[in-house]
């Protein structure tokens, strides 16, 4: 087995460079595409981006020269078996016409592939490879390779896609990592909390950022990361911003950014009008539930007296609506 995991890594390497040379046949396609999203030729290398050409079997074709089998390929993904009615039994590529990114393990290795559709429209937008004896994608953060020994103040930067980490690299925040496409486990969870003290969220301005955000506090919950929550505007997400704000206005994001418990306060404070009664009350509830989650005493008063500022009540009177225990709201 260990013998195969280094056949598939030498296998990864090699391919990468094959979609990264592809990159330099003239007019083609994958070229202009990643030109397009405006990343320099030096990002464009760190990430070992590429092209899978617009053919059948380019990469098997290849590969087969530098001596390895179609049915080595498939067992790492890249190649899928056609059984056609002929029983003509061929490979043809997993990627085609595709701009390449490879994934990396926390070495350096490339261990998968994500690829992206070269035009807006057309689906799916991403095409990642299979789960492998490499590859487990529930493990695996993007760009942790470069992130551990880039962290600023103890911090990762957690986005959602591949280009929100390569855009956030070039621009200087080299501490920015991804899930590749699917909700953060509490492996991912595990992982920050071996890397670092600190994580910041940012994920895309819309709904699904918000309910990823939520269940992401909830898994690190169970880990002593401190976690922040930076919130983009509607439609955007952090490539965008950073493209069109600059990386200047993103640290301003940063260094704003609220704290886990304060942004789900502010969550509650967004569904109840503290200008009645009622209001507050419910108000009051709510935040005292999330106050209870907090296992520090010292920050759950701290916490405690700033709510009971807003609301106008004495910090003794929200204290005990915080000692109550669980209680049924009718
Ligand atoms: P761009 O449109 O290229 O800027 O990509 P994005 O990173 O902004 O993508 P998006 O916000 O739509 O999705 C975030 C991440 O989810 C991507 O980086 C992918 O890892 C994953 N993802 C998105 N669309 C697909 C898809 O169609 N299939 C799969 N398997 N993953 C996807
Ligand atoms: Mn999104
Ligand atoms: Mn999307
Ligand atoms: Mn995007
Ligand atoms: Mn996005």
């Amino acid at each position: 087995e260990l013998q195969e995991q280094h056949q598939l890594m030498d296998l990864h390497r090699d391919a990468a460079s094959f979609y990264f040379k592809c990159l330099k046949k003239r007019g083609n396609a994958g070229a202009r595409y990643l030109a397009g999203r405006g990343w320099s030729i030096e990002t464009i290398k760190r990430f070992g981006l590429g092209y899978a050409p617009d053919q059948w079997d380019a990469l098997c074709r290849y590969m087969s020269t530098r001596g390895y089998s179609n049915e080595l390929l498939e067992k790492a993904g890249l190649a899928i078996l056609s059984e056609k009615v002929t029983g003509n039994k061929r490979h043809y590529d997993r990627f085609r016409n595709r701009a390449m990114f490879p994934i990396f393990d926390i070495r350096g290795n490339v261990v998968a592939f994500g690829g992206r559709i070269l035009t807006p429209e057309g689906t799916p937008k991403y095409l990642n490879s299979p789960e492998t004896l490499l590859f487990n994608k529930r493990h695996l953060l993007y760009g942790l390779n470069i992130a551990r020994t880039h962290l600023r103040q103890h911090t990762l930067i957690l986005v959602e896609g591949y280009t929100d980490v390569i855009t956030l690299h070039e621009n200087g925040f080299q501490n920015a990592v991804a899930t590749l496409g699917t909700s953060l486990t509490p492996d991912h969870a595990r992982l920050a909390e071996k890397t670092a003290k600190r994580v910041i969220l940012c994920f895309d301005g819309d709904q699904a950022g918000e309910q990823a955000a939520q269940r992401s506090i909830r898994i690190f919950r169970h880990t002593e990361v401190e976690v922040k929550i930076l919130t983009l505007p509607h439609k955007t997400d952090p490539d965008q911003y950073v493209k069109e704000k600059g990386a200047e206005a993103f640290e301003q994001l940063l260094q704003k950014a609220p704290t886990a418990v304060e942004y789900q306060i502010s969550l509650i404070r967004r569904r109840h009008s503290l200008a009645t009664v009622e209001g507050k009350v419910h108000f009051a509830r709510e935040a005292s539930d999330v106050l209870k989650q907090i296992k520090s005493m010292v920050e759950r008063e701290a916490y405690a007296a700033r709510v009971a500022e807003e609301i106008g009540v004495s910090k003794a009177s929200f204290m005990e609506e915080l000692q109550q225990g669980k209680r049924s709201y009718e």
